[in-house]
């Protein structure tokens, strides 16, 4: 049996965090400047069976059978072979790596099951579909947090711009005018866990309101789609800042990201927005190509740790 590499992108979500939690279309495309990589290889001198976890990143090296079943690793090889119901499982070694910094919003958590889904099974000789590799990697995240959307793991396994509205089937967007994105982190690490259960506080405590917020992002989503698919994409920049808004007043911003934020706009950008989780993490800013690296610049003096430039274009 060869060796058989798998690799799975970061993600984005564009507008619709949090709200998708309560079935409110989000947007969200692929990040491929950053990767989650699986690599499986034969283990010919040991016993069937015997499966070794090595995920440098984290420190970690251990026998299958030695990690806790809700370790996100174990759940995503556990649930593999029982999709794929093999009687007899050869040894083998998997090692997992990625760049997608971890509880920053970027989707490295879903990444990491998808690539690892794809490897195991494919070493195992079966091709699951991206719908299949979706569903196991939902599952995984549930450990995360209970109730995900599974906007992350759809976005990352069919690597695609996805418009995404939970229990409904995956809707690819055709981008016709491309345009570009600047992700800055705050670098402060945060759970989603934590802000998805806060807003759930919120939305018990204040339910009227808090579905009001969520159909107003729900009309921003809607309109998002629409200049992405008729263009100018120019006419997210406020879609995006006003999103902003609504993310604030269910509280999941924090001072860093409204700052960065705030920055983004001073420095020219066309909008700009927490994404993912919030609390933290990282924040998206919508640009002209020509003030991509002014922009960029402006947010790393204000605080940023990092910055990505990405474009995103219209499907091949
Ligand atoms: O995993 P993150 O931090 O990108 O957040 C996922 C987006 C949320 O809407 C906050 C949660 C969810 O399950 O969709």
């Amino acid at each position: 049996m060869p060796a058989i590499g798998s690799y799975a992108p970061g993600k984005c979500i564009l507008l619709g965090e949090h709200s998708v939690v309560y079935n409110r279309p989000a947007i969200a495309f692929p990040v491929t400047q950053l990767q989650a990589h699986a690599v499986v290889m034969p283990r010919p001198m040991i016993q069937s069976g015997e499966i070794l976890v090595q995920a440098p990143d984290i420190s970690l090296e251990a026998d299958l059978d030695d990690l806790p079943s809700n370790h996100p690793l174990a759940r995503a090889i556990h649930l593999t072979l029982a999709e794929l119901q093999l009687i007899q499982i050869p040894a083998f070694l998997l090692r997992v790596t990625s760049t997608i910094p971890l509880a920053a919003g970027l989707g490295s958590s879903a990444a990491v099951s998808v690539a690892v889904i794809r490897a195991v099974s494919e070493f195992l000789g079966v091709r699951l579909s991206d719908e299949k590799v979706s569903h196991i990697a939902y599952k995984v995240e549930e450990l995360h947090h209970g109730t995900p959307s599974g906007v992350d793991n759809a976005v990352i396994a069919y690597a695609q711009p996805v418009f995404y509205v939970r229990g409904h089937p995956i809707q690819y967007i055709n981008i016709s005018d491309p345009f570009t994105l600047i992700i800055a982190n705050t670098g402060i690490s945060s759970l989603t866990a934590d802000a998805v259960a806060d807003v759930r506080k919120l939305w018990q405590k204040n339910p009227a309101h808090t579905e009001k917020i969520f159909d107003s992002i729900a009309s921003l989503v809607n309109l998002a789609r629409h200049a992405l698919e008729q263009g100018p994409a120019s006419s997210l920049g406020p879609l995006l800042t006003q999103n902003h808004e609504y993310l604030r007043e269910i509280k999941v911003s924090c001072p860093e990201l409204d700052h960065l934020v705030k920055t983004a706009l001073q420095a020219g950008a066309l909008g700009a927005k927490l994404s993912g989780g919030g609390r933290g993490g990282n924040m998206i800013a919508i640009v002209e190509p020509q003030s991509a690296d002014d922009v960029a610049q402006a947010l790393r003096h204000a605080g940023a740790t990092s910055t990505i430039i990405t474009r995103v274009e219209p499907r091949r």
